[in-house]
Parts: C-alpha cells; sequence; structure tokens
C-alpha cells in the first residue's frame, strides 16, 4: 500500500473491513502507531477501496493497549495485563459483538441490493416460487449466522469458496449439503463428512427440515452469492429483517423497504400502552428488591402476545426485543455484576411466548426465523454482560406462527384464551367495495348474521 510519500506502508495485521493492528515494541510510542493506522486507512481511502477500511484498529505496545471503534468513535486504552478485564470489548473477533441497531441505516438498501441480485439471478435461471423463497430464507439465516457466531465466523463462505467449483455447477447439490448437515444432530453424521461440514451445529427448527430441489447456479451466480457471504449481516436488525426479504422478493419495492410493514417506532407506540410502560413503572418500583424483581421476571415469562395477522411477525419481534430487555435488567440488578456459569438457566423467557396467524406462507417462514434471530442477539448481549457465550442451539422452542386464515381458524387451537395476555398488531384494512369474494363470506361467519354487518371494514373481524 502506498502512503502519501509514495513509499510503501506496513502493518501487522490488516482484515478488510473488520480489524487492523499495530504493534509496537515495548515503551514504543503509541501515538506514532495511532499515525501510521491512520496513515493506512487514508491509503485505502485514497485507492478506492473504503468498502475495505476496517471498522476496529488494536494498538499495543506489549505494556498497554488501545482499541479504537472507528464506527462509533469509541477508544479505550488499558495495561495490557487487565486484557482478561476487558476481553468482552473483543468479541467482535469471533463474531459475537453486534452493532448498534439503526433501523432506518441506509446498510438495509446495501442489503437488498445484494440479495435481491441474487434472487433475480435465481428466478431468471427458473428457480422459482415457494423452492426459491425457502431458499433464500435459509441462505439468510447462513448469512447471519456466520456473522453474528452462530457458526463459526465466515464458515458459510469458505465453505462456499473452497468446496465449490467457481463455475458454479456443483454449487446446488453441495448447498444442499450443507443445510442437511445443519438439520441432523452431530452424533446422527456421517463420520467423514468434510471438517468444514462435521463443525457446523445442529440447527434444527424446521428451517432446514424439507428437501428442496437442487437450484442450478453458474459462475456469475455464484459471485453474487459470494458478494452476499461478504456483506456484514450482523448490521441488519431482525426488527427489519420481515421487511427487507419482502423487498428482496418483490423488485418493485426494492427502493421502499418497509412500505408494507408497520415501523418499529410506531409498533412502540402500540406495545408501550398496552404493557411496556406498566412494567417499567413496575420495575422501577421493584429497585433492587430481589423478591420483587423475581417476581417481575416471573410475570414477564407469562406474557402471550397473539397478533392475528402477524405478517413476518414485526410486532412480535420487536416485543420480544423489549421484554428481553427488560428481563436483562432485572438480571443486571439481581445479580450484581456476578459472572455466571450457566448463563442459559437464569433467562425465563422464550420464543414460544409469542404467537401469531398468517394467511400468506413466505412470511410465516420469515416470522419464524426473525424470531430466532433476535432471539440470538439477546442471548448475545445476556453473555456480554454474564459471562459464558450462550447459544440456543438446537433451536427447541418455536414461536408459534400457525399458517391460516384468522378468520376461519379458532384463536383458541393457536393460544387458549386463557393463557393469552395481548392481542395486537396490524390487520388488513378492506373496505366494501375492496373485498374479495372470500373475503366477503369470512365476514358473514364472523357476524354471523348481525345487521348492517356488510358496510363495516374487514377489520373489525
Ligand atoms: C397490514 S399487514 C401487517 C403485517 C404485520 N403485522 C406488520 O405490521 O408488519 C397485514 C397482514 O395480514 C395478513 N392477512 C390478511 N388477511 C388475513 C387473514 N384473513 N388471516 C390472517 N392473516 C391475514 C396479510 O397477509 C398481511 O401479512
Amino acid at each position: 500500500m502506498k502512503n502519501l510519500g509514495g513509499s510503501y506502508g506496513f502493518i501487522d495485521l490488516f482484515w478488510k473491513g473488520m480489524l487492523l493492528a499495530e504493534q509496537k515494541s515495548l515503551g514504543r510510542d503509541l501515538g506514532k502507531a495511532h499515525s501510521q493506522a491512520i496513515d493506512y486507512i487514508q491509503s485505502l481511502q485514497r485507492e478506492g477501496r473504503s468498502d475495505e477500511v476496517p471498522r476496529y484498529v488494536i494498538i499495543s505496545d506489549f505494556a498497554r493497549i488501545a482499541l479504537h471503534d472507528l464506527d462509533e468513535g469509541e477508544s479505550v486504552t488499558f495495561p495490557l495485563a487487565d486484557f482478561y478485564k476487558n476481553i468482552n470489548l473483543f468479541a467482535f473477533i469471533p463474531g459475537y459483538k453486534q452493532h448498534k441497531l439503526e433501523h432506518e441505516d441506509p446498510i438495509n438498501l446495501q442489503a437488498v441490493e445484494i440479495m435481491g441480485d441474487l434472487h433475480d439471478a435465481l428466478e431468471a435461471g427458473g428457480y422459482s416460487g415457494h423452492e426459491l423463497e425457502r431458499l433464500l430464507v435459509r441462505i439468510l439465516f447462513c448469512l447471519f449466522a456466520e456473522d453474528t457466531g452462530i457458526f463459526e465466523r465466515n464458515s458459510f463462505q469458505l465453505f462456499l469458496e473452497n468446496h465449490t467449483n467457481p463455475d458454479g455447477s456443483d454449487l446446488g447439490p453441495q448447498i444442499a449439503q450443507f443445510f442437511q448437515t445443519l438439520n441432523k444432530p452431530k452424533e446422527n453424521r456421517q463420520k467423514n463428512l468434510l471438517e468444514e461440514l462435521a463443525e457446523l451445529p445442529y440447527v434444527n427448527g424446521e428451517l432446514f427440515a424439507e428437501s428442496l430441489g437442487f437450484a442450478a447456479f453458474d459462475a456469475d451466480m455464484r459471485n453474487r452469492l459470494l458478494a452476499c457471504t461478504r456483506f456484514d449481516w450482523s448490521r441488519i436488525s431482525p426488527a427489519v429483517f420481515g421487511a427487507l426479504f419482502q423487498a428482496v422478493m418483490e423488485p418493485k419495492e426494492r427502493r421502499q423497504i418497509g412500505a408494507h410493514y408497520t415501523s418499529e417506532r410506531d409498533i412502540l407506540k402500540v406495545i408501550g400502552p398496552l404493557f411496556l410502560d406498566n412494567l417499567k413503572v413496575a420495575l422501577n418500583r421493584a429497585g433492587n428488591d430481589d423478591n420483587k424483581l423475581l417476581k417481575l421476571q416471573r410475570q414477564l415469562a407469562e406474557i402471550r402476545l397473539l397478533d392475528p395477522a402477524c405478517g413476518c411477525g414485526n410486532f412480535l419481534v420487536v416485543s420480544y426485543r423489549e421484554l428481553r430487555l427488560l428481563e436483562l435488567e432485572i438480571l443486571r440488578r439481581r445479580l450484581r455484576k456476578q459472572k455466571v456459569h450457566d448463563v442459559g438457566a437464569i433467562l425465563m423467557l422464550d420464543v414460544d411466548q409469542m404467537y401469531g396467524i398468517e394467511i400468506e406462507e413466505w412470511p410465516v417462514r420469515i416470522a419464524e426465523v426473525a424470531m430466532w434471530l433476535m432471539d440470538h442477539q439477546m442471548n448475545q448481549q445476556l453473555s456480554e454482560e454474564f459471562g459464558e457465550y450462550f447459544v440456543r442451539l438446537p433451536l427447541r422452542s418455536s414461536p408459534h406462527i400457525h399458517h391460516g386464515n384468522a378468520l376461519t381458524t379458532d384463536w383458541n387451537d393457536v393460544l387458549p384464551s386463557t393463557e393469552c395476555t395481548h392481542v395486537l398488531g396490524n390487520p388488513p384494512f378492506t373496505g366494501k367495495r375492496f373485498r374479495s369474494k372470500d373475503q366477503s363470506a369470512e365476514m358473514a361467519l364472523v357476524w354471523n348474521g348481525v345487521r348492517g354487518n356488510t358496510k363495516l371494514d374487514y377489520v373489525t373481524c
């Protein structure tokens, strides 16, 4: 890399887009090492390689270590002897640390664009409908998984790079084998499996259960998939996962993510008065009283939410996150910075407290995956604060997202009314003139002869 003076600059470690490290001998000037690092970054920008600019810079002289987060503009310096106390700051290296979530972040558009490219290429090759939706949900899960510590970092990318032909000819069956492995408990896997596959966790949760036809890839499609793997998916919030996926599936919507989805801001306006505000008041009242805090934590664990027209599950996903954040605060107060051996054992909330009904199939699948990803993100936050790294794998409990028509399904079959604590959501509004015959028939069934009901909106059901 040429610096401003035209000579070549060297750096001890450079991990594109992620980390740059410069190590000096004991007692040498850390400031000098810092300038060298910044010089290197500026050279990258000058050479039009902005996508390679790292987010983190680590400088050390064997006595002190400094970590700079360039995205957040935050820096810490501490003696090397205190490294163990600060280990959490380096959780980004194995992929255990998430970026801060920015709902309206332009990064979402970038994600849609690269994933949209892959979608279009597959569709143009004749792979479409249910199989295409399923394949893309699985790929999206793997992309998140390798960037957020569910898999070893970059394991999906490395598998594709090292074990598929550059012309894409064997990519379909290879990727199918990757998915099959995720669907099998480790003890049931073949002994002679490739090391990269043998190391994968068992995911379960139906996501990888169905066997899909092989998609035929070519060199260009393989390149597009590899481009997806190079994007940093830990920057995408699972709260926008549904909207993002819809934009990928429907090319016309690529520039307006969330056109049909309730924004996070509006969801918070609903769930605040519905249950969240009261819970926050209860938390304030509980102070640091362990009995009261435990009681409140148990109360949170009894909440059962039902969204009868849940789409990709945004109401459920955002509600779950908010409830988990409250639980985290309860645990902070109860445990007072103690490290915990079994992080999972102190948790009471789980995704199976969330219930939904949705008439279309693919949003049902997205809702499930988005809930798992949100759960994972909250587990990471918990791990960071209380000790051992905790991943809930295999996925044993699922959110209960029922694929069906909310007006012909008995909601008691989805969630008994005696257990349901709140019904929420943004159901479809459809006036008389815009209703299909089926919708009118559903309305007649629900209103059961009540006079004047045909003038009402579909949403009243
Ligand atoms: C306005 S969207 C809201 C989706 C989601 N709750 C949100 O706010 O992002 C309404 C959803 O209801 C679904 N829907 C429409 N009619 C339905 C019915 N009869 N039963 C169940 N879901 C239905 C649609 O497919 C759509 O996903």
